[in-house]
């Protein structure tokens, strides 16, 4: 029997990146491994898959061009403001370890890229959205992104991964400056990234003494 593993509180841990930077695997893969070693924890995408999210797949799908940078951005809002209010403040309540893949940094970076005012945008999230206390960013080039994309899936990609676009998106990601920022090199092994995940994560709760003491 696995020895369940209390926090103090919760914490929220987010893997941000461009389109095949193998961000949804790192975060599936350190969720597996924080339950294996008897965390309570919770993994979570966005676009989630409650009614904005099923929308935004749609747009992502389909091609953006009916709708207006401004009304996709309030689109993300509200998916995300749905995510936070039943899923991310629940669990951090619940004092589980939260993984997100994908969070409002992405916003940040895809719609910015859109031409939308940076600081707004992380203005209007923060109305709402906890901060991470871990962002990991895994850094890859959108050619490398986009090749292993079409090697995965066996077929094109959408309109939020073609290679201009998401130099841009790039771009912005590497623009950021946050004191719970770790940056990750995308074009390493699954499993030297899998280690550093679980060390940088290993060493956060250790140096705030998260870990519940037991008799
Ligand atoms: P993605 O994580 O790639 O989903 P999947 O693994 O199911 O393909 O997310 C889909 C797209 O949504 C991706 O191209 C980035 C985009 N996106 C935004 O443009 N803004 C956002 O705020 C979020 C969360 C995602």
């Amino acid at each position: 029997m696995v020895l369940l593993k209390s926090l103090k509180r919760g914490v929220l841990i987010v893997f941000e990146g461009i389109d095949g930077s193998g961000k949804s695997t790192q975060a599936k893969l350190l969720f597996k491994r924080l339950e294996k070693a008897g965390f309570d924890a919770l993994f979570s995408r966005e676009p989630t898959d409650g009614e904005w999210g099923q929308k935004l797949r749609g747009l992502i799908r389909n091609g953006r061009d009916k709708i207006s940078p401004e009304e996709e951005l309030e689109w993300f809002l509200r998916d995300r403001q749905e995510h936070v209010e039943k899923v991310i403040c629940p669990g951090l309540k619940k004092k589980k370890i939260v993984i997100l893949d994908r969070y409002y940094f992405s916003t940040i970076a895809y719609q910015g890229a859109l031409g939308l005012d940076l600081s707004e945008i992380e203005r209007r999230n923060a109305e709402f959205a906890p901060p991470p206390d871990i962002l990991f960013l895994i850094e890859i080039s959108p050619h490398l992104g986009i090749r292993r994309i079409k090697e995965t899936r066996g077929q094109g990609v959408d309109f939020f991964e073609r290679e201009s676009y998401l130099l841009k998106v790039k771009e912005i990601f590497n623009s950021l400056d946050k004191p719970f920022l770790y940056r990750l090199q995308g074009d390493e092994t699954v499993q030297r990234l899998e280690r550093q995940t679980q060390e940088i994560l290993c060493r956060y709760l250790h140096e705030r003494d998260l870990i519940e003491k037991r008799e």
